[in-house]
């Protein structure tokens, strides 16, 4: 043998192997497969028409990324996927290579007219994955993310420590389950704990669970399969605790405390009417979260309530001022005042009244005993007058004179001073309504927040 024969023989030989090994592309499959021109591929593809389709559904939750408390409407981002058989694609792995699964172009197949029952809007937003997977057995695997608007029946009564449960019910729109049968993959169980590993929250909402349903959908006599999951979510509450409820409560706790303002002041009032105000803003933020329509939510209540009662407080403080300047012009307390305001409900309120009372009596005996006193002094003095002119009639004619006129004067004087007092004592009976009815309103205001709050917390942590 030449020495150039060996190395040329091996080459070949080389050759020879590496030809024997054949090289594998998808081309050769889909070729074998005769996917593109068969039109049996776009119908549904079972060998007996009788045959349903099983589809087998799954699906994660991967976030919310809205929930629209006045649209009652929620919008999720799922990954997605379903899985149907096609009898009439199968090859054996070991033919070709290896190859147990390819990714063949969306068009060339039969899918699935999967409706999501709640949806309101196109799916146009979900981003387009133009394969699926074809397994050798003739599996077809729908894997996609969806982007789903739906409607949801939000119950707002307990916000903003409400539970939403919201459905995303999966079935066929067209065909009846004769034809077609949606089936969950996973259970409940393995769904939520998917879910949670992969849930994404931007901290509005926390995802509690996921069940699974499985059910048909009556319509028109027919049957349509549907695969229902129900998405618990809890809302994380801290930023209305921080944005409403506690400024809520500071102008509340601020009201009350302007209850300690000098009563009968404009600036109690004016006080007053700038928390209202305050709180009148927080009402409108409120009422831009809250949906109008359904349950009214226990806060709106609560803030409803706070509002009448700083009201109610505002009309009590006119009422108060109105008393003290009616005692000015008016010395007179009205009767049934003095009974109903005065007399009842300084009793019922406690009110240390008698002493003052007492007071006010005494100081109107003193003035009694005083004027009768004075009427003695004033008959002596004449007794007096009358015995010295009869005895010194020329002499004290003009002294006389003068010291009745000092009489008449002073005797004036003491009427007069009588008279401011009796005043006073009526205008410390308006005060002393006033008082009463301040500490009446002050008492109904808390009775009233107190019994709020309770209602509401007992609410909340229901
Ligand atoms: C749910 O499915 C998983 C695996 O598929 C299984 O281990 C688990 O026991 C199932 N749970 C229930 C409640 O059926």
């Amino acid at each position: 043998m030449p020495p150039l024969v060996v190395p040329l023989l091996l080459g070949v030989t080389l050759l020879g192997v590496c030809n024997s090994q054949p090289i594998c592309n998808f081309n050769d499959l889909l070729q074998n497969l005769n996917l593109s021109d068969a039109p049996e591929m776009r119908m549904r593809p079972v060998r007996d028409w009788m045959t349903p389709s099983v589809v087998l559904i799954d699906m994660s939750l991967y976030t919310i990324l809205s929930l629209d408390m006045r649209l009652q409407t929620i919008t999720t981002f799922i990954w997605f996927t379903m899985a149907w058989q096609n009898e009439f694609v199968s090859w054996n792995p070991d033919e070709f290579c290896g190859i147990k699964r390819i990714s063949v172009p969306v068009e060339l197949f039969w899918k699935p007219d999967l409706y999501i029952y709640e949806m309101i809007e196109d799916e146009d937003k979900s981003p387009v994955i133009p394969y699926y997977l074809l397994y050798s057995n003739g599996t077809v695997v729908n894997s996609k993310p969806l982007r789903i608007v739906s409607t949801c029946n939000l119950d707002m009564f307990k916000f903003p420590f409400d539970i939403q449960t919201c459905s995303l019910s999966f079935g066929p729109y067209l065909h009846s389950v004769k034809d077609l049968i949606m089936l969950p993959k996973s259970n409940s169980s393995t769904v939520s704990a998917l879910s949670r590993t992969v849930f994404a929250g931007k901290g509005d909402w926390t995802l509690s669970d996921i069940s699974v349903l499985n059910t048909t959908y009556d319509s028109d006599g027919e049957k349509y399969s549907q695969v229902i999951y129900k998405i618990t979510i809890k809302r994380t509450p801290i930023i209305y605790i921080i944005n409403l409820i506690i400024p809520a409560c500071f102008l509340l706790f601020l009201d009350i405390a302007s209850m300690f303002i000098q009563m009968g002041t404009g600036e109690r009032l004016g006080f007053k009417i700038t928390v209202v105000l305050g709180f009148s803003v927080l009402l409108l933020i409120l009422n831009d979260l809250l949906p109008n329509s359904d349950s009214t939510p226990v806060l709106g209540i609560f803030c409803t309530v706070c509002l009448a009662v700083m009201v109610a407080s505002i009309i009590g403080s006119i009422a108060i001022s109105y008393m003290l300047t009616e005692s000015a012009t008016q010395p007179d307390v009205p009767l049934w005042i003095k009974i109903w305001v005065l007399n009842h409900l300084a009793r019922v309120l406690r009110f240390k009244k008698r002493s003052d009372k007492e007071e006010l009596v005494t100081v109107v005996a003193v003035n009694k005993a005083d004027s009768s006193d004075g009427k003695k002094v004033e008959k002596n003095l004449e007794l007096c007058e009358k015995r010295k002119i009869s005895q010194r009639e020329a002499r004290g004619s003009l002294e006389a004179k003068l010291l009745k006129r000092l009489l008449a004067e002073i005797l004036k004087i003491h009427y007069e001073l009588n008279l401011s007092k009796n005043e006073d004592d009526a205008k410390s009976e308006w005060y002393m309504a006033a008082l009463v009815v301040d500490r009446l309103v002050l008492i109904l205001y808390l009775v009233t927040v107190v019994i709020i709050f309770a209602i509401v917390i007992i609410v909340w942590a229901k």
